[in-house]
This record gives structure tokens, sequence and C-alpha cells, in this order.
């Protein structure tokens, strides 16, 4: 994420990553105030055996693409929002991403989903991760069947 300011949003993406047992690293890595930093992290994910980047951030939101150009592991951006426009900002930035660098944009502060679509890329080459998928899905659908208004 950008800044410690995204933690509260991201951290609904730590949950489920807890839950599917993923294992993960959290950083705070500002594309604009650690350029040279994040050009490091990015540049050496794959060789550090690292499967995606989820990249949370919000206003002018250069994260997710500036890595994204320095990686070719799937990078899955979060759209974080801010005070100026709720977040509109960060989605357009991310969304838009011009032609032959993608970034999966998910929805404004939509960590638990970025999430989910990381457990469902990593289930593909994963059979435990699928059957667990599976099973949060069933689980959902049956708490659906069962709401009572
Ligand atoms: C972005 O600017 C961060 O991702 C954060 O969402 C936003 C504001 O950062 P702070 O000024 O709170 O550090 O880079």
């Amino acid at each position: 994420m950008g800044s410690t300011s995204d933690l509260e949003v991201m951290s609904a993406a730590f949950d489920v990553l807890d839950r599917f047992r993923v294992p993960y690293e959290k950083k705070v890595i500002s594309a604009h105030r650690a350029p040279a930093l994040l050009a490091e992290y990015a540049t050496t994910a794959r060789d550090r055996g690292l499967d995606i980047i989820i990249a949370g951030a919000g206003g002018a939101a250069h994260l997710p693409g500036v890595t994204a150009s320095m990686t070719t592991i799937p990078v899955i951006g979060v759209p974080i929002s801010g005070k100026a426009f709720g977040g509109m900002d960060a989605l357009l930035s991310m969304v838009q991403m011009p032609s032959g660098i993608p970034v999966a944009t998910v929805s404004v502060n939509g960590a638990k989903n970025a999430a989910l679509l990381a457990v469902s890329i990593l289930s593909l080459s994963n059979p435990g991760l699928a059957a667990a998928l599976k099973s949060f899905r069933d689980q959902q659908a049956e708490n659906i069947k069962r709401t009572e208004i």
C-alpha cells in the first residue's frame, strides 16, 4: 500500500488471506515518495517467489500501475477513497491503465475482493485452495438462503 493511512482499508485483504492461509507480506511503499524502493521491490518480486501483488493506493494512485510496469506477475489494484473525490480519482487512475500494462482493478476500497481474486488466481495451481474457495462460495450461498428479513 502507498501509505499507512491505507492500512485500515487494506486490512480486509489480510483477513481473507489469513482465512485461506495464504502467506503474504505487508509493505508500505509509496510510488512517489520512495520510487527507488518500489523499483527494487517490483523488479525482484518474481525471483523472490511472489505470485501476485495487491496494491492499494489513493489519490493519483500510481502505485499499482508503476508496480505492474516493473514486474510480469499479476497486479491487483485497490483504489482507496480519499478526502477529495471519494475514491473516484484512484479508481480512474487504476482502471484506465493504458494498454500494454494491465492492472486488475477492483471496486473503491474493495480490498476483500482483491484478496478473493488473488486466491482464485492462486487456486489454478493449488487444488486445496480451489476446494477452500468453493467451500467459501457455498457458505456464502447458504448464508443468503438462510437470511430472514
Ligand atoms: C497515496 O496517497 C496513498 O496510497 C494514500 O491513499 C494517499 C494519502 O497518503 P497519506 O498522505 O495519508 O500518506 O499515496
